[in-house]
């Protein structure tokens, strides 16, 4: 009998503090930065995001995911022989903030690690987790994407600060007779790796480089809706399905404009996209699995289901997943 992976709970969290464009705008032009609702609105689609106090760290955020994503399973942390966390944002150099979650879990012995493919993050993720089921090395794994990226955002920076939320969402995923994931597609192009990166790092006591995040908005936007289509085409072809097969697609969400674009490229219509950027911003790895258990909990997304999850961030790298879910 095949092995297959399949998702079989859903769970995310923001923080509280929660800042509208409005009030963003106004704690910018208090340090002489000036933006504007409409700009951002206009620009991204974004008109919200919520950013974590200082002092909580990524593992906090995923800790709450992952007991709503639990509890939706009908999971105990025990059971649980698998934990990716994808993030750029970790708590520490190291351990990984899989294993500083695992400890706050309250779980002994399941195999922890972080992915760092920066906003495709949980897409690597998805994969590395359904493949290790599929070989038999896990049965239950937790799967989750977390960020703070307001730590790593220069606030002097309009191009870049406005765009970004903290946030994390996470899947239980089970070893299956049936399948969940019917097929994954990653890539990187590491040429591209100074278009969007955080170039600082820790040598000799100190940060060396800029520990802020840069981007070069317009070439990230060029490349990431040629990417995100081939993406997409590639894991239908490698399922054997087609576009019409798609009941959701759930996109990173990264700007409303890139959004739309791939959907309308896949000839989907626009309300088969599930779409959180508006109050999320976004929040690079967590982006999809919190647009994924959004959608589940609002009633969307149903059992049976087919999802094209993609997504699209620095490295350069790209991915998708198709799930039955
Ligand atoms: N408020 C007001 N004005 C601004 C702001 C701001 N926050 N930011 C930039 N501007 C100004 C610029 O200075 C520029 O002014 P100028 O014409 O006087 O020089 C003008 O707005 C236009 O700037 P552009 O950079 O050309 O604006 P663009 O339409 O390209 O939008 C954006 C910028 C939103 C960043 C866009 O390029 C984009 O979405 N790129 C993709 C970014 C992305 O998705 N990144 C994440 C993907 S990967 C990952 O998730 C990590």
């Amino acid at each position: 009998m095949s092995r297959f992976s399949r998702i079989t709970g859903t769970g995310s969290y923001l923080p509280p503090r929660r800042l509208t464009n409005a009030d963003l705008t106004t704690e910018l032009a208090a340090k002489g930065v000036e933006t504007s609702d409409e700009w951002i609105i206009e620009r991204t689609g974004i008109r919200a995001r919520h950013f974590a106090d200082p002092g909580v760290c990524v593992s906090d955020l995923a800790l709450q995911a992952c007991q709503r994503a639990l509890e939706a399973a009908g999971r105990d942390a025990g059971e649980i022989d698998l934990i990716i966390v994808a993030t750029s944002t970790p708590d520490m150099v190291f351990p990984s903030a899989a294993c500083i979650l695992q400890s706050k879990l309250g779980n002994v012995g399941a195999a922890a690690f972080d992915a760092q493919a920066v906003c495709s993050g949980f897409i690597y993720a998805l994969t590395l987790a359904d493949s290790l089921i599929k070989t038999g090395t896990a049965t239950k794994a937790l799967v989750i994407g977390a960020e703070v990226f307001s730590r790593i955002l220069d606030f002097s920076d309009r191009t870049t600060c406005v765009l970004f939320g903290d946030g994390a969402g996470a899947v239980v995923l089970e070893a299956s007779d049936v399948p969940g994931i019917l097929a994954t597609d990653i890539h990187a192009d590491g040429q591209y790796s100074s278009i969007l990166c955080v170039p600082g790092h820790v040598s000799g006591g100190q940060v060396t480089g800029s520990p802020m995040l840069t981007m070069d908005g317009q070439a990230v936007f060029k490349l990431a809706v040629g990417v995100l289509e081939d993406t997409a085409r590639a894991v239908l072809e490698k399922a054997g399905k087609t576009q019409a097969d798609i009941d959701w697609l759930i996109p990173h969400q990264a700007n409303i404009r890139i959004m739309q674009n791939t959907a309308k490229k896949l000839k989907l219509a626009p309300e088969k996209m599930i779409v959180t950027v508006d109050q999320h911003g976004n929040t690079s790895a967590a982006s999809i699995p919190l647009a994924l258990d959004v959608a589940v909990r609002s009633g969307k997304v149903q059992k049976g289901d087919t999802l094209l999850l993609e997504g699209v961030g620095g490295g350069f790298t790209w991915g998708a997943v198709l799930v039955d879910y």
